[in-house]
């Protein structure tokens, strides 16, 4: 398999793309430990809504924490609810995940584990910073240099940077104690070229957003629990869970929002 999906957007002048985050699917169907949140039946709420946006998307990511805990079963669950879309799936890791055997069972149908997603005007990449036994994150050497491969790849076309983890604090110091470590060797690649648009993650469970030397950072809620900003500690927030949508236009302009169920 290629590392790049090359996708063709129904309508080269807007392509649509939804982010979707923090699934976190269990192993059994019904309420899950993870407050009791039935986070199957959340997807699948997420999922309708994005069916019944006025345009379809013509590609949705999902930025890591796809299950809770992982096992084959909890991957085959999520694959069931993804592999039948409409538009290609992308899905990148995080800390509750397992890389291998996402890669193992999250390739089939619409749903893959691609790197990259070349949309002709834009391209997508899909950074990996998941770090074995740590809830924070971290990019390895080898990640660096696949984010500087890339974008010298991508020459002048605008780029949207996916990854799991915060690379900026958010004002939330437990969630902070666990954000993307030494942010400093992403932000070192990504400024010595002038094509990113934007950087998109989850973990935060919640919208946040935020701007870095001109670009763009954003949070997005997660589709099951959502984690009140600005909390000192572990807290529910009551907000519904939530997705995000991206217009990239030409000229490496976009507009994004989040919407909620
Ligand atoms: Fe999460």
């Amino acid at each position: 398999m290629s590392h790049t999906l090359r996708v063709t957007p129904r309508k080269s002048a807007c392509i649509r793309l939804v982010q979707i985050t923090d699934t976190h699917i269990a192993r059994d169907p019904g309420p899950t430990d993870f407050e009791g949140v039935d986070t199957a039946a959340t997807l699948a709420v997420v999922l309708a809504a994005v069916d019944a946006l006025p345009e379809l998307p013509d590609c949705m990511v999902l930025t890591g924490d796809l299950v809770d805990i992982p096992s084959p079963e909890a991957y085959g669950r999520l694959r069931a609810l993804l592999r039948d879309r409409r538009y290609p799936v992308v899905c990148l890791p995080g800390n509750h995940d397992d890389p291998d055997m996402m890669r193992a069972h999250l390739n089939a149908g619409a749903l893959s584990t691609h790197r990259a997603i070349d949309f002709g005007g834009w391209r997508v990449l899909m950074l990996n910073d998941w770090e074995a036994g740590s809830d924070g994150g971290r990019f390895p050497r080898a990640e660096l240099d696949f984010l500087r491969r890339e974008l010298t790849a991508a020459g002048e076309i605008p780029v949207l940077i996916c990854l799991h983890h915060q690379p900026v604090p958010i004002g939330s110091p437990w969630m902070d104690a666990m954000g993307l470590d030494h942010a400093d060797e992403l932000f070192a690649v990504t400024d010595s070229f002038n094509i990113v648009r934007g950087m998109t993650w989850g973990h935060i469970h919640q919208e946040f957003s935020a701007e870095r030397r001109g670009i763009p950072l954003w949070g997005t809620p997660s589709t099951c629990v959502q984690f009140l900003p600005g909390a000192g500690e572990y807290k529910v927030d009551d907000r519904a869970p939530g997705f995000r949508t991206f217009e990239l236009l030409p000229g490496g302009v976009l507009a994004t929002r989040v919407m909620r169920t």
